[in-house]
């Protein structure tokens, strides 16, 4: 497998000029992300198709990647996506994490013509059509704000309203690992760095949750931000695309109930606490 990212060869072992293997509409779909934080898309894609089979992969043994670079990033996810495919024969696959979506997936696409593949970005559009005071707060990891696909995504946006950004290191970690005592001081201090929330004018009434894992601290941001601001994340709108993409393709599974499959490269244990927690 090619860890390069600017190689432009061909990383995968069943990349053809389109995609064969996995692509029955019984066949799961593949939904993965650096760890816990991926099943806040799970949860959503679940509710929205609810026939469907998924193989959750938490890729836990290289967590975070929200602070590592590029380069690790897009060989964690050719891996990734690689077992998933080999061992799972998935039809489709869910990148459930902005920071290796911003990372790969243009490659993944390219690698993988043929093959459904859907990505998460920050909701900078969704908060826009929310926002009053024209303030938004934008939650994210380093990796997801730094890289080039938000950048563009953020130039195109910022004549329409003010953007402030926050990293948040070591936010994810604290998720991952259920530590409540720093979710909620990181919380206070990332929410305090970006400024007053309310409604005022000069408020920031929109908060965007720019990392997958940061809707599992929702009870802490929303009582530092209080009740009026909105809290954007994307799981809704992945799950549509989702759906969009499989009925476009013929691959949606007509009916019985649908399962998951957990699997990780770190503590499985870890991860079936986690989705029977949030779940
Ligand atoms: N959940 C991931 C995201 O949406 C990243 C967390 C991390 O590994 O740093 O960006």
């Amino acid at each position: 497998m090619g860890s390069d990212p600017n190689s432009g060869q061909c990383a995968f072992r069943h990349a053809t000029t389109s995609y064969e293997l996995g692509s029955d509409p019984i066949s799961p779909i593949g939904v993965f992300d650096s760890g816990v934080g991926g099943l806040s898309i799970l949860r959503a894609l679940r509710a929205h198709l609810p026939h469907e089979d998924f193989s959750y992969l938490a890729d836990s043994g290289f967590a975070p990647y929200g602070e590592r670079d590029d380069a690790f990033v897009v060989e964690r996810v050719r891996a990734v996506a690689q077992r998933l495919l080999d061992d799972h024969a998935v039809k489709a696959l869910v990148i459930a994490c902005n920071t290796a979506t911003a990372a790969a997936i243009h490659l993944l696409r390219d690698e993988l013509p043929g093959l459904p593949i859907v990505g998460v970005e920050p909701a900078l559009k969704p908060a826009l059509a929310l926002t009053r005071t024209g303030r938004i707060g934008v939650m994210a990891t380093r990796g997801t704000l730094a890289s080039a696909k938000f950048r563009s995504l953020h130039d195109a946006l910022r004549g329409q309203a003010e953007f402030l950004l926050q990293p948040c290191d070591g936010l994810a970690d604290a998720i991952e690992n259920h530590d409540t005592g720093a979710i909620a001081q990181l919380c206070t201090r990332y929410a305090g760095a970006l400024g007053r929330f309310g409604t005022g004018p000069g408020e920031i009434d929109t908060l965007v949750l720019g990392c997958t894992h940061y809707p599992f601290a929702q009870r802490e941001l929303r009582s530092l931000v209080g009740d009026a601001v909105r809290i954007v994340e994307t799981g809704q709108a992945v799950a549509r695309q989702t759906r969009r993409l499989l009925e476009a393709a013929s691959l949606s599974k007509a009916g019985g109930e649908g399962s998951v499959s957990y699997l990780s490269t770190g503590d499985l244990d870890k991860l079936r606490l986690s989705a029977s927690r949030w779940l």
